[in-house]
């Protein structure tokens, strides 16, 4: 059953200039008037202020600024009001988190947010930064029973579908650098780390995790991440409404999952790649294991490997490694 904050938050934010009676709102909870006061005390205790006008009814006043639950179901779409949501104030990893649910049986799928992370991991096992700053942590929790081959451009496609959002909800461009890697410019704002578990021939379960630097101050990051990093608010030029941000980012993964499940992805991806892709024409250096490969990057392949043209002119294709901008 949707709690009744939910309700309550739903109606006040579909009329955000207007007032919402206590009747209109008693009526659709089915409960009487000093029921609805009670439910919007438990609000107030959460962040949330609201004007009361006699004959006129509520309007909401103030939300809160960090992550909250309530708001992020207040503004999922209808189709996705029953999406499974964990929301944790401190958990190690997102992650890791997810992948606790999924071997204690969770049905999929399932989505994991939290405010802090106190063991937030990139790839190859790297360090994220996840204080409690007004950033995004989530994991997305799926057993999509594919062979393992036709997972190679999943956090690709991710990546794309999550740039356009992010182009539509901050109306600032951003950039993919493959593989995982998400961009204003020369700055790195997100990433994605997809973990799955595999059987003999199938995906037993698959984790995507998001990291998003959206409201955290300058400064919050170590001073050597701090000339390289950026966040959403710092390209948009204001604080960003995280707990909506949140929905729209729940609503197009698990939509874009959907799609890519069931081979529906083929025909926009290679578009909405290369509208995003950060690295196509543009000299970039190739770390894998212990070879360094530079070039001019050349777009991907079918099956998402990078391709780099080196000086002989012919494309060489990279399943892995991690890529470098050189100037120029
Ligand atoms: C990278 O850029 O190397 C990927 C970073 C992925 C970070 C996210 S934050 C939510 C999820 N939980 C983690 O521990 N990592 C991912």
């Amino acid at each position: 059953m949707t709690p009744p904050e939910v309700v309550i938050l739903r109606e006040l934010l579909e009329h955000p200039a207007g007032f919402v009676s206590g009747s209109a709102l008693a009526a659709r909870l089915g409960m009487s008037r000093v029921g609805v006061w009670q439910h919007m005390g438990r609000l107030r205790a959460q962040g949330f202020a609201f004007e009361a006008v006699r004959s006129r009814g509520y309007r909401l006043l103030r939300q809160p600024a960090g992550l909250n639950l309530l708001l992020v179901q207040a503004h999922l779409r209808p189709r996705l009001r029953k999406t499974d949501i964990l929301c944790l104030p401190e958990v190690d990893s997102t992650n890791d988190e997810a992948e606790r649910q999924l071997a204690a049986g969770r049905r999929t799928p399932f989505v994991v947010l939290t405010r802090r992370q106190t063991l937030g991991r990139g790839r190859f096992g790297r360090v994220w930064h996840s204080e409690d700053n007004g950033n995004l942590y989530a994991s997305f929790a799926f057993r999509p029973r594919v062979e393992p081959g036709r997972m190679s451009t999943f956090t690709l496609w991710m990546g794309a579908n999550l740039c356009e959002l992010v182009a539509n909800f901050c109306q600032v461009p951003p950039g993919i650098k493959w593989p995982n890697d998400l961009y204003f410019g020369d700055r790195k704002f997100g990433g994605m780390l997809t973990e799955a578990r595999v059987d003999a021939d199938q995906i037993r379960d698959l984790v995507f995790g998001l990291g998003l630097n959206v409201n955290s101050p300058a400064g919050a990051l170590p001073a050597e991440l701090a000339a390289r990093a950026t966040t959403l608010a710092d390209r948009v030029g204001r604080p960003l409404d995280l707990s909506r941000l949140t929905a729209a980012i729940i609503g197009r993964v698990l939509s874009a999952y959907e799609l890519f499940v069931e081979d529906g992805h083929r025909d926009t991806f290679a578009d909405l790649w290369n509208r995003f892709d950060l690295l196509r024409g543009r000299p970039v250096t190739l770390v894998q294991g212990g070879r360094r490969i530079t070039g001019v990057a050349g777009g991907i392949d079918d099956e998402g490997s990078l391709l780099i043209r080196g000086e002989n002119g012919r494309p060489q294709r990279f399943r892995a490694g991690e890529v470098t901008l050189e100037p120029g």
